[in-house]
């Protein structure tokens, strides 16, 4: 069955994650979203190792006040390369300036794949996958249960480019760039996916048009009843750090400081892309984007293209879509369902009045 987004009872979601500064948004957006339920969290390495990625989510947990969520230990490498991680991206733990009080929770006994294949056999057709990571552990899911494409509900993928520069080669996109192997056996796995339930692909395409800035943290603030809003500004250094009477708001606005210096480093602006967040309000709203259907595959050959994702738009290869592209979306309706959801989030996790939450 079709997840349906319009149904009563709240979304099952995997979330697969290399947290990351605005994965810690997506998983922030699902907290707030009550026609979520998080299933599961797969820690997978990318930004930082899984272990710092499954640290991090244990902690936001703990600042979101979370009930129990299962966070399992993916993978330590991908599947055929050494690990490659972005500490200059994300910072030093992969949550930019903030220091995320570390978590007394427990991590899952079972691994990443594990978790993958055993909520989708128990849970068949029921679910919606959202990677916001490399592919690494979907694709070890799918060595252990090849119907996994069948069993899923829906697949919502950030990665790739495709008439659009790389972030990380001039033609490749971090997330497939980590793990392109993973990636192009996920791809090939959902051919088989039925024609309604293709893998829906947030590409640097959409995903760069995603542009936050410092004053949608201002608005997210004062949605939240936090105190003061601060409007951070590239003249801020890397020892500033939030007064935020929110704790939601503070770590999220130390964080997102980094990847604002991050872009501006980069001669994009002081702004930032917000990947991953987008991703998970595709996740719970397909109706967000227009999309595209395309062959996608991931080349793995390539001396000075390895890794790049192709979108097959024509048929040229003679080979079934296996993905929806998103080629359209509403930016400026994201920030609205974003501020809106996070900010009341935040605030009524953090009832107590303005002024220094503890
Ligand atoms: O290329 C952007 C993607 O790579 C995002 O998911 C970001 O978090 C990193 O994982
Ligand atoms: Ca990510």
């Amino acid at each position: 069955m079709t997840p349906g987004y319009s149904r009563s009872v709240p979304q099952m979601i995997i979330m697969d994650v290399d947290t990351g500064i605005d994965d810690s948004l997506a998983l922030l957006y699902l907290l707030a979203s009550p026609e979520a339920e998080i299933a599961g969290i797969a820690a997978t390495a990318g930004n930082v190792p899984a272990a710092q990625v499954a640290a991090n989510n244990l902690a936001w947990l703990d600042v979101c006040r979370a009930p129990q969520i299962e966070v399992a230990l993916g993978a330590a490498e991908p599947l055929a390369i050494p690990l490659r991680t972005t500490e200059d991206t994300h910072g030093p733990q992969g949550v930019g300036y903030a220091e995320l009080p570390p978590s007394a929770r427990r991590l899952s006994e079972r691994s990443a794949a594990r978790l993958w294949v055993d909520l989708v056999r128990e849970h068949p057709g029921e679910i919606v996958g959202l990677c916001t990571g490399p592919l690494t552990n979907l694709a070890l899911a799918l060595r252990i249960e090849p119907r996994l494409p069948q069993l899923l509900g829906r697949l919502v993928i950030m990665g790739g480019a495709f008439n659009h520069p790389g972030n990380t080669t001039p033609t490749n996109e971090w997330n497939v760039h980590v793990d392109p192997e993973a990636a192009k056996e996920v791809f090939d796995a959902f051919s088989a996916a039925p024609a309604d339930r293709r893998p829906l692909v947030c590409a640097l395409d959409i995903t760069e048009t995603i542009e936050m800035r410092p004053e949608h943290v201002a608005l997210l603030a004062e949605r939240a009843g936090s105190t003061p809003i601060e409007l951070v500004s590239a003249a801020d250094g890397p020892e500033m750090r939030s007064a935020a009477s929110n704790p939601i708001i503070r770590y999220f606005t130390d964080a997102v400081r980094f990847y604002f210096d991050f872009h501006l480093q980069y001669d994009q602006g002081y702004l930032a892309h917000m990947h991953d967040p987008f991703a998970a309000a595709i996740a719970l709203d397909p109706g967000l984007a227009i999309t595209k259907p395309a062959t996608v595959d991931v080349e793995l050959a390539g001396t000075i293209t390895r890794a790049t994702t192709v979108a097959d738009w024509a048929g040229m290869w003679g080979r079934e879509p296996n993905a929806d592209i998103v080629i359209g979306t509403d930016p400026q309706e994201f920030f609205e369902r974003m501020i809106s959801r996070v900010g009341d989030f935040a605030r009524a996790v953090y009832p107590e009045s303005p002024g220094r939450s503890r």
